[in-house]
């Protein structure tokens, strides 16, 4: 049958590839050393990830060709900054199916978008006794700002508990829901666990109950196919810098009657039409919520970015990160006694691992591995709740993204086993 398939069909039943190896050479900073020599084993992209030739080109060339304001200079470099910048943010919503690129508001970070949902929408919209839940999972990003709005509006935090493996409890989802939350925020896929939550499952479930939805992308941008109107999400949010963007970039997406109906975050210049001595109109969304100078450059790296991850195919990238997740879990399982890894089973989980190994403190284990040139996280990834849920006091955590390999996979063993070695002596 193959043999007399037509090349499309073939190239359709094929599934999607990234060839790491190849994309290496886009990363600069693969090609350096650490001091003792060694080449860098960089395993630690769920904190932040590296970033290609064509995400440094773009903030370079803002910077060294056409350096000027956005949305009011009428001369020829400004004019190009706005376009570079308006283009980024059709390429940032392109990447996640956005209905409309005004849709999209750049912000510095997930972190600061969540912030802009919970001082804007959340401010207006949470009163006395109203219920939002979370999930136990949470990234204090998406923790921390619920704490401080509930704690000023006297409303309530409710969490759907999570499994020994790491999955959300549906069961107590659904009672949660008889409360009729304001709103359920949750992250797509876990920084601590790899898990990745049935979005779309748990977004049709409180709407039925009456509850808006937010989402925290962070971990799942770079590394999934992401649909925002497949999912029906309401709000959704993610950082650039984890997405082989720049530092200093991110979006806030939300369904353009929200925003529209949300008061503005922050003040300022760009974010209004009309300002009095005595009182302002806002501008059209997104602009309402982008006041003062935004870091230009860094959101035109992110749509860069966002240009480069489609361009290698979010199905592909998916394909080679849970491969590498399920490698790296049959390795560490096999090369390294006594390991322990926390979350899903291989297979259907993001490209995340957590571990420890027995009475060595992940802080050691890092500072070891840093010898070998390997860079992994250590401690409690901004899940304290999380750890505290499995009895942990931080863990040791490696995590994948387009250019990681096998190989750096097998270095971390070999690292590992020579921790164990050193702390049986
Ligand atoms: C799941 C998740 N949400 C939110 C964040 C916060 O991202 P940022 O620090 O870029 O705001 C992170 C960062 O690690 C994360 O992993």
């Amino acid at each position: 049958m193959a043999d007399t398939a037509t090349p499309t069909a073939r190239i359709r039943t094929q599934p999607a590839r990234i060839d790491p190896h190849r994309i290496r050479a886009d990363f600069p900073i693969l090609a350096t050393a650490n001091r003792f020599g060694k080449p860098l084993v960089y395993l630690d992209s769920a904190a932040t990830s590296l970033k290609p030739k064509a995400v440094i080109e773009a903030v370079d060339g803002y910077n060294s060709e056409y350096s000027s304001n956005i949305h009011r200079g009428i001369y020829e470099i400004a004019e190009r900054a706005t376009a570079a910048y308006e283009a980024a943010r059709v390429s940032t919503a392109r990447l996640i199916n956005a209905p409309e690129a005004a849709e999209i508001v750049f912000v510095r970070n997930a972190t600061e978008a969540i912030n802009l949902v919970a001082y804007s929408w959340g401010r207006r919209n949470i009163g006395r006794g109203d219920t939002i839940v979370l999930t136990e999972m949470e990234h204090h990003a998406n923790l921390v700002p619920w704490q401080v709005l509930v704690q000023e509006r006297d409303g309530d935090l409710e969490f759907i508990p999570i499994t020994d493996d790491g999955l959300l409890r549906l069961e107590v989802y659904e009672a949660l829901l008889h409360l009729h939350p304001k709103l359920v925020a949750f992250t797509h896929v876990s920084n601590m666990l790899g898990t990745i939550n049935p979005v779309r499952e748990l977004t049709e479930m409180a709407h039925a109950a009456g509850a808006l939805v937010l989402i925290d992308g962070a971990q799942a941008v770079p590394h999934i196919p992401v649909d925002v109107q497949a999912i029906g999400a309401d709000f959704y949010v993610f950082s650039g810098h984890k997405m082989l963007g720049p530092t200093g970039s991110g979006a806030l997406w939300a369904r353009r009657e929200l925003l529209e109906a949300m008061p503005p975050f922050l003040a300022g210049g760009d974010m209004i039409r009309e300002v009095h001595l005595r009182r302002s109109d806002w501008n059209e969304i997104p602009y309402k919520f982008e006041a003062g100078t935004p870091d230009i450059a860094a959101e035109i790296g992110l749509g860069a970015a966002a240009e480069y991850l489609m361009g290698l195919g979010m199905d592909a990238i998916r394909v080679h990160e849970q491969e590498l997740a399920r490698y790296a879990i049959e390795t560490l399982r096999r090369e390294v006694p006594g390991i322990e890894m926390y979350g899903p089973e291989a297979g259907d989980r993001g490209g995340v691992v957590s571990f420890n190994l027995p009475g060595i403190h992940p802080h050691d284990v890092a500072q070891i591995l840093d010898r070998s040139g390997i860079c992994i996280r250590a401690g409690h990834h901004c899940t304290m709740p999380l750890h505290e849920r499995f009895d942990l006091a931080a863990t040791a955590r490696a995590s994948f993204n387009v250019y990681t390999i096998p190989e750096e996979i097998d270095a971390l063993a070999v690292g590992l086993r020579e921790v164990v070695r050193i702390f049986e002596r």
